[in-house]
Order: structure tokens, then sequence, then C-alpha cells
């Protein structure tokens, strides 16, 4: 259980709570609640939508929808695939395992469904002129999958999915061999809500089910896997736990963060666990919070190497720039810390050739890289 405890998991344990109330009764609900999704796309909703837009998306969607660290959601393709329902249901429950958080008030955010509603108008009303925007093909990940099940399954289907008392072992050989992956997909998209299986397709994007279908192909040739986690997503755990004032989970993950921590930041943890442990909580959070802004801290002269494998190309040699923009100097580096650089080079900027080195590089390259671009600032 602790082992998952991070706001990833909001929905899992969200999930797990409606069964202790009563699977049925919930479930029965949240489907009325989804058929209510249908937009209404009259001037005033829209407009209304705008604003909350305004306020709550821009910084990661952009001001015309078009992407930043966030997918550009004015977008053709994505609109024409994305159902009111799906729109709703993203933006309420958010995304597990990325930067999309959830934003209905049942999921822990600060939006009503009356206001979820306005802003899916407001995408909505986007359709007819949106742009096509081409999106990166990603490789389906296993390790992926096994964070997202880590996040999104355990809770009912148990460690590494050898079932509970709730639900069946997912992890059996003889029945995944029975069978197939578009059985799979299918499944667990759709879900069984009577029997308390979740419709995923509304909460995980296509690729996470895929990621989630690698996973089991994984199992099904008898494979372990270890899901892929990142010292960042760690800090972030730990930083949301020691905010609600749970300090055990808080010193859970950063004794699991610095098991794969590197660098000249590794040395930080142990004084904040101590902080932790001690009841130090201020102090914790400060130091905590200032390591997470510092973190990767990387190797220059690595990074060298690396950012002329793979930045070199659209940066040029000497950071002058050429299909990507110039990086010596840049400003965009001069004013975010470690952890926005690292989340722009792990997203990529969503419809430009600026990809996502997300599953390309490690999060040890990365920091390298970043420690490099740092030289090249005044
Ligand atoms: C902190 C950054 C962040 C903020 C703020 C944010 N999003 Fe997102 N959003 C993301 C990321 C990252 C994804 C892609 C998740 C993934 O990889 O599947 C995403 C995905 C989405 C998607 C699904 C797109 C797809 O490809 O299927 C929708 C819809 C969406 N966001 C709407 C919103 C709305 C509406 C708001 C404001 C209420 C918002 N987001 C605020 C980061 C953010
Ligand atoms: C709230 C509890 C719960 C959660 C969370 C949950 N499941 Fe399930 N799942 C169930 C139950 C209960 C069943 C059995 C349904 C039945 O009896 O038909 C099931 C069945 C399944 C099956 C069919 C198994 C079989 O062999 O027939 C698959 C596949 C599956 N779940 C995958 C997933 C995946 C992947 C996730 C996470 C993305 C997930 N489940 C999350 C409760 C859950
Ligand atoms: C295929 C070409 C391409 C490659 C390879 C590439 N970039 Fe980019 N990069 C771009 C483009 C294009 C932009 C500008 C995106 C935009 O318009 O917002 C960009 C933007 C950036 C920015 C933001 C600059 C700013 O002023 O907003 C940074 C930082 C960056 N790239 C770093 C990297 C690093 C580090 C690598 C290697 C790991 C890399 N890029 C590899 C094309 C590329």
């Amino acid at each position: 259980m602790k082992e998952n405890y991070d706001r990833y998991v909001f929905v899992g344990l969200l999930l797990t709570l409606a069964l202790i109330i009563g699977v049925g009764a919930a479930f029965a609900q949240e489907d009325s609640r989804l058929k209510e999704a249908t937009l209404k796309l009259n001037k005033a909703n829209v407009l209304h939508g705008r604003q909350l837009y305004v306020d709550n998306c821009t910084s990661c969607h952009g001001t015309r929808g078009e992407g930043i660290v966030g997918p550009a959601l004015n977008n053709k393709t994505l609109l024409a695939k994305a159902s009111d329902e799906v729109l709703f249901a993203t933006i309420r429950v958010g995304r597990p395992n990325t930067t999309m958080p959830a934003w209905g008030q049942d999921n822990g955010g600060p939006l009503t469904d009356e206001d979820i509603r306005y802003i899916a108008s407001f995408l909505r009303a986007w359709e007819p002129t949106a742009p096509e925007v081409k999106v990166d093909v990603v490789e389906p990940s296993a390790a992926r999958g096994a964070a997202i099940f880590a996040g999104s399954c355990f809770t009912c289907h148990g460690d590494e999915g050898k079932g509970t008392k709730t639900a069946p072992a997912i992890n059996d050989v003889v029945r995944l061999k029975k069978l197939d992956n578009e059985w799979y997909r299918q499944t667990i998209a759709n879900g069984r809500p009577a029997k308390g299986m979740p419709t995923w397709g509304t909460v995980l994007s296509p690729n996470q089910i895929e990621d989630v279908v690698a996973l089991l192909n994984a199992w099904r040739a008898g494979e372990r896997v270890v899901p892929e986690t990142t010292v960042a997503e760690l800090l972030d755990s730990a930083l949301f736990s020691l905010s609600q004032g749970d300090k055990e989970d808080a010193a859970f993950y950063l004794q699991r963060g610095k098991v794969i921590a590197f660098g000249p930041a590794l040395a930080r943890f142990d004084p904040i666990i101590t902080l932790v442990k001690n009841d130090n909580l201020n102090q914790g959070l400060t130091d905590l919070g200032k390591l997470r802004n510092e973190w990767p801290i990387g190797d220059a002269k690595n990074g060298a190497t690396i950012y002329s494998d793979a930045c070199k190309g659209c940066h040029g040699g000497d950071g002058q720039g050429g299909v990507g923009r110039k990086l010596k100097p840049n400003e965009f580096i001069q004013q975010s810390n470690n952890a926005e650089m690292l989340q722009l080079v792990l997203s990529g900027r969503a419809g430009t050739a600026m990809r996502s080195f997300s599953g390309r590089l490690t999060e040890a390259q990365l920091a390298d890289v970043i420690a490099f671009l740092r030289t090249w600032q005044p």
C-alpha cells in the first residue's frame, strides 16, 4: 500500500474507497455523471470556459492551446478522437503518472463538475478550426506500464498483479496465454463497471494503455518488470506527502529516491530524512523544496558529449541555433530551474521539432545535459 501512496494513485485510492462504500452504487453514479457530460456549446458556456482555461491551463497547454509541457489541445486529430465524456473525465481525474493534474473536486482538485463542463465546451469550440498537430509516436514500454500498474491497478490487483480478495490475478501466465492483447486492450479500456473493474479508457491515454499491454506481454513471457521511476518523481511524492503532514511516507520516498539518486545532490537526502524523522517538518519542507527545484544536478563535462549526440543537430555545435532555438545564451534556460528544464526535455514541446526525450535519455544523462547548457549562460 505504502509504496504507491502518492498523488498519482488518487484515482486508485478513490476507487478503493468506492469499493468499500459499495461498488455498484458508486459506478452507476459515475456512469450517469458521464452521460451528463454531453456539452452545450452556447456562447456563455464557451466564454466562461475560456476564463477558466486561462486561469488554470495555459501554463502547460499554452494560451491558444498550442501546447507547452502539456500536449497541444487545439488539435483536430485529438478533438476528433476524444468524445465529450473523455474530455470531461480527463480534466476531472487528470492523467495518472503524468504532470496532468486532477481538476475535479472529488479527486482533490479545485474545479466543480460544472466548471469542467465549461472548460470542455471551450476546448470543443476549437474543433472546427483546429490545425492538425503531428504527435510523436512513442514505443510502448513495459517499465512505464509497471509504473502505471503500481499507481492505478495495484490497489485491487495486488503487487505485481498477483491478485487480491477484491480482484483476480492478472499476472497469471496460463490465463495470459489464452487471451490476446486485443482482448486485454478492450477489457482495460471498457472495464466491467458492474463487476467493480473501472473503465480506464477515460482515465489513461491510449499510449498508457499500450504501456500496460506491453507489461502484460512481458508477464506472459514470464518476465519480472521493475517500474520505471525517476528521482524527480519520488521527490514530488515526498513533497506531496510532507505537505500533507505525512512524515512516514515522505521519509519512505526519500529513502527510495536516495537509492537511485546520483551526483552531488545525493549528500542532501540524509539530512532531510533526519529532519523529517525528528519532526522538524517545516525545515524539512523548506530543504526538500529547494532540493526539488535544483534536482537534477549533473556533470557538465559528460553533458557536452550527450549534447553533441542528441541536441547539436538542431541547436548547433556552439548553441547558435538552427532548426531549434539558440541556446547560447538563452533566456528560457536562465529563467528556469533544473526541475523545469528537466520537465521541458522530458516532455518536449508538442507541435514543434522539440521532441520528448523521455525514454531516450536517462535522468542522469538529462542532468548532465542541463548542467552543460548552464555553462553557456552568463
Ligand atoms: C502542470 C501541467 C498541466 C496543467 C496545469 C494542465 N495540464 Fe492537461 N496535460 C498535461 C500533460 C503533461 C498531459 C499529457 C499527459 C499524457 O502524457 O497522457 C495533459 C493532457 C491533457 C489532456 C489530454 C490530451 C490527450 O492527448 O489526450 C487534456 C484534455 C488536458 N490535459 C486538459 C487540461 C485542462 C483543461 C487543464 C486546465 C484545467 C489542464 N489540462 C492543465 C499537463 C497539464
Ligand atoms: C477498483 C478495483 C480495480 C482496479 C483499480 C482495477 N481493477 Fe481490473 N478488475 C477488477 C475486478 C473486480 C475485476 C474482475 C471483474 C469480473 O469479475 O469480471 C477486474 C478484471 C480485470 C481484468 C480481466 C481479468 C481476467 O482475466 O478476466 C483485467 C485485464 C484488468 N482487470 C486489468 C486492470 C488494469 C490494467 C487496471 C489498472 C489500469 C485495473 N484492472 C484496475 C477490479 C479493479
Ligand atoms: C529535432 C530538433 C531538435 C532536437 C534534436 C532538440 N531540440 Fe530542443 N528545440 C527544438 C525546437 C524547434 C525548439 C523550439 C520549440 C518552440 O518553438 O517552442 C527547441 C527548444 C528547446 C529549448 C527551449 C528554448 C527556448 O528558448 O524556449 C531547450 C532548452 C531545448 N530545446 C533543449 C534541447 C536539448 C537539451 C536537446 C537534446 C537533449 C534538444 N533540445 C534537442 C528542436 C530540437
